[in-house]
C-alpha cells in the first residue's frame, strides 16, 4: 500500500496524519509507504509547526524529519490512496492535478473513522495547542481504521 496525505500547508494537519499512521502500520507488521503533501506552496521545505511536533511527541513519535512539499498531478500515479484532510484540499487536488484527478483513489479522511461524514480535520493553524490534540485524536482514530480496512490486502497489485 502507498497512502498520501494531503493538507493546505503540509506543515500541521498531514505531518501529523503521515506520522501516526507510519506508526500503526508498523506495529501492525505492514510495510506500507506513507507520505504527505500540500496544496499550497507557502511552507516548502519547512519542518512540521512545532506544536504537531509537540502532539506528536507526546505520543512517542518522532515527526521532526518531515519536510513539506507540493502536492503534484503525478501523486496520482504514484500512490494507491490520497487521503485529504479536508474539502477545500480535496478542490485544491482537482486544480493541480486537472485530467489526472482520480476520485476513486480520493477521500476525505475522517470518512474512514466515520463514514458518511463528510467531515473535515480542523485547520488547527490559527489556534492553540488543544486544536492540535483534537487533530490528533481525529487522526489517530482514522488511521485505526485505515489500518483495520487495508492491512489484509495489497492494493498495488489487485
Ligand atoms: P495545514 O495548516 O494545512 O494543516 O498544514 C495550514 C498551514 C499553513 C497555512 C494554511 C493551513 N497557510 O496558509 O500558510
Amino acid at each position: 500500500m502507498k497512502i498520501l496525505m494531503v493538507c493546505l500547508g503540509n506543515i500541521c494537519r498531514s505531518p501529523l496524519a503521515e506520522g501516526i499512521l507510519e506508526q500503526k502500520a508498523g506495529e501492525a507488521g505492514l510495510s506500507w509507504e506513507i507520505d504527505s503533501a500540500g496544496t499550497n506552496g507557502y511552507h516548502i521545505g519547512e519542518a512540521p509547526h512545532r506544536l504537531s511536533q509537540k502532539v506528536a511527541g507526546l505520543h512517542g513519535i518522532d515527526i521532526s524529519q518531515q519536510r513539506a512539499r507540493a502536492f503534484t498531478a503525478v501523486d496520482f500515479d504514484r500512490y494507491d490512496r490520497i487521503y485529504a484532510m479536508a474539502e477545500d484540499v480535496i478542490a485544491g487536488m482537482r486544480r493541480i492535478a486537472g485530467r489526472k484527478f482520480d476520485a476513486r483513489k480520493t477521500g476525505l479522511i475522517l470518512d474512514e473513522s466515520n463514514p458518511g461524514s463528510h467531515l473535515d480535520v480542523p485547520d488547527p493553524w490559527y489556534g492553540p495547542e488543544s486544536g492540535y490534540r483534537e487533530v490528533f485524536d481525529l487522526l489517530d482514530r482514522a488511521c485505526t481504521a485505515i489500518v483495520e480496512k487495508y492491512g489484509g490486502r495489497d492494493l498495488s497489485v489487485s
